[in-house]
């Protein structure tokens, strides 16, 4: 019988336990949290707000978060900072290795965190922890371990309120092609032999790899080369199932979840690689899930897919422009920097995985930008434009707006938030 704080007697045998208590992941340094917070999606809050909640979050208002799977810590970590900063909330953290637990409690200690509750046990046995429901579920980068990936998002949809939803994170097969090959030959060198043994021979054999490999050949499959614990996890790991976009659908389908978002939103839209209208008319009338697929059989460079989702039956939950008192949020960027050498034909360049993008941004991006800092409204960034140029309708500086955030949110760089009196 599982126990809030203690592993149930399948988890002592799984493989996967083993592994994460010999080689805690990702590999973290407590006191590291002195110098930097380490922010990433899923589970940014400014993306949580804007994919989950229409933009409309008070986190002051009892909000919940479930980091699944929590490994060293740094969604928890990064959560309950975010969270710490905006009065209120509370993140509860579960993982199957003490190990990695006591990590993600140092650094909770060292930043002096005390809104995380952490507990030892397999997300499988959420429903019956008694932990209560959820606003937020974050499980990144751990159902595509379970031996039953399926049982483990229901579970998830068990502990989450109707309300609420889930940033998600899977390995994608197309991005990772070479990974999967040299786990099989490392399987058949040395599967007995103990761990520690494995990452040497895993080293080795790295460094005899021909040129024509696939892993050789791919530049952006690098984890390896972090650290013991980032090797084994991507080479030698016990259990590993990647996910192409269809099945991350069918995944959350069958846990009465539906995807609101993948991102980066830009990565998933087959017109971010190819102009040509004769062959984007016809995947025109597909639905989201089937021109995201599209994007990633023609992208192939997807190592992993972030989705945000949430209960099927919820309405439309990702921000949008409704009214002029929404807030531009950006997010990993400096918008006045972005700014900065902005000419007639403005461009925002960014590189997906060795993919480069020159998005083309409207004349007036550059003000716009120099006026975004996460505080103003759009009204009054709308306001301070004009006022620098009488001939400008305010109509036409909306509509170049509304062309700015859709490029830098196709990139996950600015989100859409609205003020709390509002909510
Ligand atoms: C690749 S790590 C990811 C850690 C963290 N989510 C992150 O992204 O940094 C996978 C984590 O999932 C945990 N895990 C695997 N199976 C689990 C299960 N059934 N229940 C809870 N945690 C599990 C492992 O112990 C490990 O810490």
């Amino acid at each position: 019988m599982p126990t809030v704080d203690g592993t149930s007697d399948a988890d002592d045998r799984d493989p996967v336990l083993a592994q994460y208590e010999a080689y805690p992941y990702p590999s973290r340094d407590p006191k590291d949290e002195k110098t930097r917070l380490i922010e990433g999606s899923p589970s940014h809050l400014d993306e949580i707000r804007h994919y989950l909640f229409g933009g409309r979050l008070d986190v002051t208002a009892d909000f919940r978060a479930l980091v699944a799977g929590g490994g060293t810590g740094d969604a928890a970590i990064m959560l309950a900072q975010q969270l710490s900063d905006a009065g209120g909330g509370e993140v509860v953290y579960v993982d199957l290795s003490r190990k990695a637990r006591e990590i993600a409690e140092a650094r909770a200690a060292a930043r002096g965190l005390s809104n995380i509750a952490f507990h030892t046990g397999s997300l499988l046995d959420l429903p019956e922890m008694d932990l209560g429901a959820f606003d937020y579920i974050d499980c990144c980068g751990v159902l595509h371990h379970l031996e039953d990936p399926a049982a483990g998002a229901m579970a998830l949809r068990r502990v989450l309120k109707d309300g609420g939803g889930i940033g998600l994170m899977v390995y994608a097969p197309f991005g990772r092609t070479g990974v999967y090959e040299m786990q099989a030959m490392l399987r058949t060198l040395g599967g007995d032999l103990p761990l520690a043994q494995r990452v040497a021979q895993a080293r080795r054999l790295w460094d005899k790899l021909p040129q024509t490999n696939w892993l050789k050949r791919n530049p952006f499959v690098g984890d390896h080369k972090r650290s013991d614990a980032e090797l084994v996890d991507l080479f030698l790991h016990a259990r590993d199932r990647p996910y192409t976009v269809p099945e991350v659908a069918g995944l959350l389908d069958g846990a009465d979840l539906r995807p609101a978002a993948f991102v980066e939103p830009l990565r998933y839209d087959p017109a971010t690689y190819m102009k040509d209208p004769a062959l984007l008319k016809p995947l025109a009338d597909l639905d989201p899930v089937g021109r995201a697929a599209f994007a990633e059989r023609l992208a192939g460079n997807m190592k992993k897919h972030i989705v945000y989702a949430v209960p099927k039956g919820r309405a439309d939950t990702v921000a949008a422009i409704e009214d002029d008192t929404v807030v531009p949020v950006p997010s990993g960027l400096d918008p006045r920097k972005a700014a900065q050498g902005m000419g007639p034909n403005p461009l925002l360049k960014a590189n997906f995985d060795g993919q480069p993008l020159r998005l083309p941004l409207p004349r007036l991006a550059g003000p716009l930008l120099v006026r975004i800092d996460g505080e103003r409204s759009l009204g009054e960034i709308v306001a301070g434009v004009m006022a620098q140029d009488s001939t400008l309708e305010a109509k036409r500086v909306e509509a170049q707006f509304a062309e700015t955030f859709r490029a830098f949110n196709g990139i996950n760089r600015m989100f859409l938030r609205y003020p709390t009196s509002r909510m």
